[in-house]
């Protein structure tokens, strides 16, 4: 038994390092992969984000936002989730670019309770971030488009990996460009994602130092004198990464998905030092200004690029797990067991 035991705990353990392997990780995602084994997978997803929107309307940025972290950092693996690590250690979750800004978990949860309800250990927390953002795409900004799934969800979560992999919003174009290129993302779908800027709203502390220095006020390169005074006027010169005081990002429509972060930009509204390199740099400047003359293109690129960012380093297959509850990995047992059964290792010996 015990050699038994730890034969397919190696044979896991192989798995599992295969599966992050890149090249096997290219593996298909499939529109209506639910279809069969949880048909009502994408419209229990969608009630659970429409009650949220109807609550607080700011919580679709809240969610299109919380993909963006889920895929950059590790995958498109609900890592973003986990409030705790089986090894320990800090989070994601708690690391600087996520808290206390990141919101939407417990929209998650409520998808994934009604979920486990209707079709048990099924639908992946990856998944889930996926189908949320979208709906949320599709609440403020009547996109629809059919989201690929079939993603499974990783183990690890660890602090230091958000700090490395998430863009802030002191970085150049350059430093955005080598990012997005770095998660296969290309410069026009750089500059088309950055037009999420157009719903939701930042701390203080995202953008202080562009109005601040210590107790001088001062304007920032690119940000219009009135704005910067208008945002001085909000954010005390003493912020800090706690200061429970929100700017919107599109002040005259937060909670619409239009083209208006574009048209923004040239008058010096762009709300971080990231926003305003997109016009600093000639090549991006173009697009910026492609995007701010057509509205429908931009949505439908932008739809585009949000399919191809949750395609970033996915597991799917029988690599990962489906968690139970998006905010902890499976037990043990749950996940040797899942291994077991949903992962065909019969099939593959
Ligand atoms: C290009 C590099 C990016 C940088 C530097 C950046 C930076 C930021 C920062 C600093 C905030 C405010 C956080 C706070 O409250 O302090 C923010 C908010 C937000 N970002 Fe980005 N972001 C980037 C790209 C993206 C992308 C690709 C998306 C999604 C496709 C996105 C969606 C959002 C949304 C929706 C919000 C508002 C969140 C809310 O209201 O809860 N961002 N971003
Ligand atoms: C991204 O950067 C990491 C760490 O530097 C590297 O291992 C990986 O291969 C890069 N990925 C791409 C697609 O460039
Ligand atoms: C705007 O973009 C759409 C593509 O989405 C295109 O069909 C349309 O012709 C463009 N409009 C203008 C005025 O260029």
């Amino acid at each position: 038994m015990a050699t038994q035991g730890s034969a397919r705990l190696a044979l896991i353990a192989a798995l599992s390092a295969v599966c992050l392997l890149p090249v096997l990780a290219t593996a298909q995602l499939r529109v209506g992969f639910y279809q069969k084994t949880c048909s009502n997978a994408e419209a229990l997803v969608r009630q659970a984000v429409a009650a949220a929107f109807t609550k607080d309307a700011g919580i679709a940025a809240g969610l299109i936002r919380l993909h963006f972290h889920d895929c950059f950092v590790r995958g498109c693996d609900a890592s973003v989730l986990l409030a705790t690590n089986p090894g320990g250690g800090r989070t994601e979750r708690v690391a600087i670019p996520n808290n206390p800004s990141l919101r939407g978990f417990e929209v998650i949860d409520a998808a994934k309770a009604a979920l486990e309800r209707s079709c048990p250990r099924t639908v992946s927390c990856a998944d889930i971030l996926a189908f949320a953002a979208r709906d949320s795409i599709t609440l403020t900004g009547n996109v629809v488009y059919p989201v690929p799934a079939g993603r499974r969800d990783g183990s690890v979560s660890i602090e230091q990996e958000a700090l490395d992999n998430l863009p802030p919003p002191t970085f150049t174009a350059q430093q955005l460009i080598d990012r997005f290129k770095n998660k296969t993302l290309t410069a026009e779908e750089m500059v088309l994602l950055s037009g999420a800027h157009t719903v939701g709203r930042s701390f203080c502390a995202s953008f202080v130092n562009r109005i601040w220095n210590g107790n001088t006020p001062i304007v920032d390169a690119g940000l219009s004198p009135a704005y910067a005074a208008q945002l001085r006027a909000l954010c005390p010169s003493t912020t800090t990464q706690t200061t429970p005081i929100t700017a919107p990002m599109d002040p005259g429509s937060p909670n619409v998905l239009d083209n208006n972060y574009y048209k923004l930009l040239p008058r010096g509204m762009g709300l971080f030092f990231s926003d305003n390199q997109l016009r600093v740099d000639g090549n991006l400047n173009g697009l910026v200004n492609r995007f701010a003359a057509n509205e429908s293109l931009w949505k439908e690129r932008f739809a585009a690029a949000m399919v191809k960012m949750g395609r970033i380093q996915v597991q799917t297959g029988s690599c990962g797990q489906v968690r139970l509850n998006c905010n902890v990995v499976n037990p043990t047992s749950v996940h040797l067991e899942g291994s077991v059964e949903e992962e065909g290792l019969v099939a593959t010996s």
